[in-house]
């Protein structure tokens, strides 16, 4: 694409709309985000966007108006005749809602897809998405990108020798097996049944994990209580000590406080959401993945592959 590229971001994660624009060698697009008396959300772009490709940056973790603001933004963006609109959602809120699995409930990331889509979206890129069948509530093009390279040098930065990669959940098992594939490590899970209807559940460890290193590996950790229960249970079975990677450190609550207590040495977290709260949480380690990011807007804007990035 011969156009310019330009790069925005909205008050949900500047720091890292900020680092992916210096991997770019560009400096934020200027555009205002501010707040009515009422509380209503007002953007504005104080820059030409006429024919520019433009890629507005912003997670869409709650509070709601951090989507308010992604929404106004592409809006805002389109009727400015900017060329086509990239929707960066590094974390994709919402993400966990994603069936009718209760009778009268929503579909709400159905619903987000939709409201991103009609604001005005021409592409959309985001990372680890909380179940990849999300894509295809979009019939826009979307990038799904992983984090995975971070995460795994986190941990080879840790020493992989004597390491076995589990899961907190089940539900974690491909996420876990496709990194302990790449780094050549063995995989355990934490299997946990209901043993009868007022029976509650039974834990097992299913694979080797006495005396060894645990990497765990998440997509997410809302308030923290999957990790920390997992955690328990591996250094109940014998595990030497646990490491924790996660892509999307959302820490509801008082979850910094439950890993800090919980026996897992240290957390490394993904700056796809931004940690609001201040330290001392001595354990969190934040990982950028701004280069990820960075390198495939370079090559969207290029029509180049995305997908080879993970090769
Ligand atoms: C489950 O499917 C997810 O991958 C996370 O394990 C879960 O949502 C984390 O939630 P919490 O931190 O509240 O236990």
């Amino acid at each position: 694409m011969g156009q310019e590229l330009k790069i925005f971001s909205g008050m949900a994660n500047r720091s890292l709309a900020e680092e992916i624009a210096a991997y770019l060698g560009a400096a934020l697009g200027d555009v205002e985000v501010s707040r009515f008396a009422d509380g209503e959300t007002f953007v504005k772009f104080n820059e030409n966007v006429r024919g520019v490709d433009v890629f507005i940056v912003q997670p869409t973790v709650s509070p709601a108006s951090n989507m308010i603001e992604l929404l106004l933004m592409l809006d805002a963006a389109k009727r400015a005749s900017a060329q086509r609109v990239t929707a960066v959602v590094p974390y994709f809120g919402y993400a966990r809602q994603d069936r009718k699995d209760q009778p009268r409930v929503s579909i709400a990331a159905k619903l987000m897809a939709n409201l991103i889509t009609v604001a005005g979206a021409d592409r959309v890129l985001t990372m680890d998405l909380h179940a990849s069948q999300i894509q295809g509530f979009f019939d826009i093009p979307m990038d799904h990108l992983f984090a995975a390279p971070v995460l795994m040098q986190y941990f080879k930065d840790l020493d992989v020798r004597n390491a076995v990669m589990v899961p907190p959940d089940l539900g974690g098992t491909k996420m876990a097996r496709a990194l302990a594939g790449k780094m050549g490590l063995s995989l355990a899970v934490i299997d946990k049944r209901r043993v009868g209807p007022d029976r509650s559940e039974a834990v097992h460890v299913i694979g080797e994990v006495a005396g060894r290193r645990v990497f765990m590996v998440d997509d997410l950790i809302s308030t923290a209580g999957t990790v920390c229960e997992a955690a328990r249970v591996l250094k109940e079975n014998g595990a030497k000590e646990v490491y924790l990677a996660c892509t999307h450190g959302l820490f509801a609550g008082n979850a910094l406080e439950k890993l800090d207590a919980a026996p897992i040495e240290e957390v490394g977290v993904t700056n796809t959401v931004r940690i609001s709260r201040k330290p001392p949480f001595r354990k969190i380690r934040v990982l950028s993945v701004a280069e990820i990011l960075g390198e495939a807007i370079v090559r969207i804007h290029r029509s180049e592959s995305v997908s080879s990035l993970f090769e």
